[in-house]
């Protein structure tokens, strides 16, 4: 059971930009079901589409995995088919809190930099609020690398904070999410002081930006399957 979110509320909290070490680690779980608009629904919509796609003795990515979170929803769905599960994430924090919570022969909590590893022998990959931490430069070529380890069938879902082309848009929207968040308990100084921690650390790109990456990574048939104020989901299919 995950800690409640704490962080930025008293002087405990360090001016360090946002890292997902151990402190974070602790009360993760509390802190994105608390920030990001539709997070449960993003892992409801994971376990369905993995029911329809998910292939026979085929590789399941949960990459930048967290908690695992992702990992324990489609669980069941991955075995029942005789498939594994590579879960990615480069905090050593998150991999250990996973390994010591989750504990089943077909999941492998990976410890490394998923921009690193080979794809291979997927049908499904998960990259839920990942790729707005890394660094925009690579983002194309990790998602090529993703699209090439892809079964032909199989599908990326990606998850993910945007922003808008409009300062108009941007401000309403993120006014509305700011509220989101005092709405589940955050004082204005705790988002406050979030939203400097993570200058530099979350770098959101529009939507067409995204839609275009899946494009010029050789996906073609892209699906916006949800999208909560300025948080966007989207399925793509390797034909
Ligand atoms: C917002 S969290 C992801 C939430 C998780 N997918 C879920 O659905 O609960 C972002 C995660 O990506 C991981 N991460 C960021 N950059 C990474 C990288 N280059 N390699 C591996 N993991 C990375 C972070 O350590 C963090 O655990």
């Amino acid at each position: 059971m995950s800690k409640i979110d704490n962080i930025y509320k008293n002087g405990d909290f360090n001016h360090l930009p946002f890292s997902f070490n151990e402190e974070v680690t602790q009360v993760f779980e509390d802190m994105i079901e608390r920030s990001v608009p539709g997070y449960i629904s993003s892992l409801k919509i994971t376990e369905e589409i993995t029911t329809k796609l998910f292939q026979k003795d085929s590789n399941f990515y949960d990459l930048g995995c967290s908690l695992g979170a992702v990992t324990h929803q489609v669980s069941d769905i991955v075995r029942t088919k005789n498939g594994n599960i590579l879960a990615v994430d480069n905090s050593e924090a998150m991999i250990d809190s996973c390994k010591s919570r989750i504990k089943d022969s077909h999941i492998s909590f990976i410890l490394d930099d998923i921009t690193k590893i080979e794809i291979e022998n997927a049908s499904v990959v998960s990259l839920n609020f990942v790729i707005q931490f890394l660094e925009p430069s690579v983002r194309l070529n990790f998602l090529k690398g993703i699209f090439k380890g892809l079964k032909k069938g199989g599908a990326l879902l990606l998850s993910e904070k945007f922003s808008f082309d409009s300062n108009k848009e941007e401000e309403t929207v993120s006014r509305i999410h700011h509220s989101f968040k005092l709405a589940n308990g955050y004082s204005e100084l705790e988002v406050s002081r979030k939203r400097d921690a993570l200058e530099g650390v979350l770098i959101s790109q529009s939507q067409a930006e995204n839609e275009g990456l899946l494009y010029e990574s050789g996906f073609s048939e892209i699906r916006k399957v949800m999208k909560n104020l300025n948080f966007v989901t989207f399925m793509a299919i390797k034909l």
